[in-house]
């Protein structure tokens, strides 16, 4: 897988530009659609990379922020995600279904960016991270089976020797939202007309 190496390529470039990210979630939302932040930061060693994400649902200003966790074991092959929700150090009950949207350990950064100033270096920052996400191809979990969505236009790359983990009937809230966002199939690639009917159907008949 050619694009694979590009991206691993380009998070090599853009190493120098480390460190945190804070941003408004363009995807995730509290349940009175308001917006929700994210502060995310990496620490990679040879075998793990720990993606540590601080989540506040009530304001950028808020007090205390959910802490999760996203470890990526690049001894495995495929590589295998864990994920984890915790209170400092410890480990505790998941607030929220991990694999309902996580289908392939961390998900691509999609900041609204017309609600916060993203500088130059925040945006080196965030094309490093988004390209290590992209490199790191099909990642496995203990994610619960549930039927694959079969769709030609999406299993090209989605599929266990693609690039990216096959969409579940679990990830359909995810895979509506990319879709109407119009960030699945990426550009250039199209859904079929017939492609377009089935969708509505699969995600509206759930
Ligand atoms: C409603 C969908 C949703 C759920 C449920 C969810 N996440 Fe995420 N998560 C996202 C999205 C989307 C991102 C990427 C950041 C962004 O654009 O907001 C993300 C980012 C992250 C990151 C930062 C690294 C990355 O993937 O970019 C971590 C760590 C993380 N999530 C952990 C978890 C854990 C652990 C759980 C379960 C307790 C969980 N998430 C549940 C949608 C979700
Ligand atoms: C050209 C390859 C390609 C095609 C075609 C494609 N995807 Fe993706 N998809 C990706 C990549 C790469 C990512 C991770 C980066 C991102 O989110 O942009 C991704 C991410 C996703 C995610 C989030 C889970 C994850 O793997 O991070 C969903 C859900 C998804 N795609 C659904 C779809 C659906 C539904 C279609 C068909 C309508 C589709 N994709 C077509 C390459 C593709």
């Amino acid at each position: 897988m050619i694009i694979i190496h590009v991206y691993k390529f380009l998070a090599l470039l853009l190493s120098f530009f480390d460190g945190s990210i804070v941003f408004e979630s363009l995807e995730s939302k509290t349940e009175k659609q308001k917006p929700v932040f994210n502060k995310i930061y990496l620490e990679q060693t040879y075998k793990r990379d720990t993606w540590t994400m601080f989540q506040s649902h009530s304001g950028i200003k808020a007090q205390k922020w959910d802490k999760i966790q996203i470890i990526v074991d690049k001894t495995k092959s495929p590589y295998f995600a864990t994920y984890k929700q915790l209170e400092g150090n410890e480990e505790v009950a998941f607030k929220a279904d991990c694999f309902r949207c996580h289908s392939n350990g961390p998900r691509l950064i999609r900041p609204n960016f017309e609600k916060i100033h993203f500088s130059f270096k925040d945006k080196l920052k965030l094309a490093r991270m988004n390209s290590i996400i992209k490199s790191y191809g099909v990642i496995k979990s203990a994610m619960p089976k549930s039927p694959i969505i079969k769709l030609k236009s999406c299993n090209r790359c989605h599929n266990n020797s693609g690039i990216r983990a096959p969409i579940t009937e679990k990830n359909s809230q995810t895979a509506l939202f990319l879709i109407k966002n119009q960030q699945m199939p990426p550009w250039p690639h199209k859904l079929s007309k017939k492609e377009e009917v089935l969708i509505k159907e699969f995600v509206y008949g759930f």
